[in-house]
């Protein structure tokens, strides 16, 4: 363990990080762990008085050569995304790794195609994708000259079909469509740009636990077995997984591996019949 944290400070220790999504949660223990190992980082959400908290915490955590800074940004609006990237490199210079972990938080419902959900479906493939693409155009020359690293914080939601959050999980389906390819393309022309994909199953924050509440609420009588398996993973081990992953250069991580998402989504993807089984009884009653 100890061994591991040299590793990555010696790999960490000087280098710039961007992180989207940092108010709370995943994305603020990002913002911990990463001045924990020496790197220099720069925070963007919407909250102003949380991002300034979080920032104080990270100097407070740093040596006095660490960079700690941060933009108020809203990641629905075109401009913000270039903003946040301009702003990051007049901070502290070429950015090293771009974490991509912001997202709107689901609604929880079934899908009827009322006006408010269309509206919602807008609003969450402009927040949750279109927006991490914008990053990436926006950092792209940036990260060719660091050969930096691009971290995709997607979901399981993003791989097994689940019902009640159909915008998010489209959202998150579309980050692997775009990336996946875009590593092809990067991996093709000889670009030195790596893309880590980290599909996240249940994770310990305060969202998570909401929007997992909301979707078992609404379930027939769902399957204990499968239930069981989904105990929310620490958000220290998360972030600690996402770090890891990005650092060494890893295309795709899942974590946390009990939650067995790897394995359903590698059985679904063999076996499509599988889902009119409804193992995870959905729609019983
Ligand atoms: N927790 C889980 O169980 C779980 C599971 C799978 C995947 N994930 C993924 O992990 C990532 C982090 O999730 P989390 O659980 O840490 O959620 P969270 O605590 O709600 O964090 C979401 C972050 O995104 C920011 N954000 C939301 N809308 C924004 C907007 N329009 N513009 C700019 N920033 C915006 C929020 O800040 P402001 O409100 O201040 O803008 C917040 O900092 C997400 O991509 C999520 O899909 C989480």
């Amino acid at each position: 363990m100890r061994e591991n944290r040299d590793v990555f400070t010696a790999q960490l220790i000087g280098k710039n990080v961007v992180i989207t999504g940092a108010s709370s949660g995943i994305g603020e223990q990002l913002a911990y762990q990463y001045v924990g190992y020496g790197a220099n980082v720069f925070i963007t959400a919407r909250r102003k008085r949380r991002l300034q908290e979080v920032i104080e915490k990270c100097k407070s955590y740093g040596n006095s050569q660490q960079k700690c800074g941060f933009l108020t940004a809203d990641m629905g609006k075109i401009d913000d995304r270039e903003r946040v990237i301009k702003a990051a490199i007049e901070f502290f210079g070429d950015i090293d790794q771009l974490i991509l972990n912001h997202a709107s938080q689901p609604l929880v419902y079934k899908w009827s195609g009322r006006r408010e959900q269309l509206e919602h479906l807008d609003v969450m493939l402009n927040v949750n994708m279109v927006s991490f693409v914008h990053l990436t155009a926006a950092a792209l020359s940036s990260l060719r000259r660091t050969s930096g690293s691009i971290c995709v914080v997607g979901s399981g939601s993003g791989r097994i079909p689940t019902p009640f959050t159909l915008e998010y999980a489209a959202s998150k389906f579309a980050l692997d469509g775009f990336f996946s390819g875009l590593r092809y393309e990067f991996k093709a022309n000889k670009e030195n740009i790596s893309i880590t994909h980290c599909v996240l199953g249940f994770i310990s924050t305060e969202s998570g636990s909401r929007s997992f509440q909301k979707v078992t609420a609404l379930m027939g009588s769902p399957n204990t077995f499968l239930l069981s398996l989904l105990q929310p993973a620490k958000l220290e081990d998360a972030v600690q997984a996402i770090i890891s992953a990005t650092t060494s250069r890893l295309g795709e991580i899942y974590f946390p591996s009990s939650q067995m998402v790897w394995l359903m989504s590698v059985i679904r993807s063999l076996f499509p019949e599988i889902e009119k089984f409804d193992l995870a009884g959905f729609t019983k009653s």
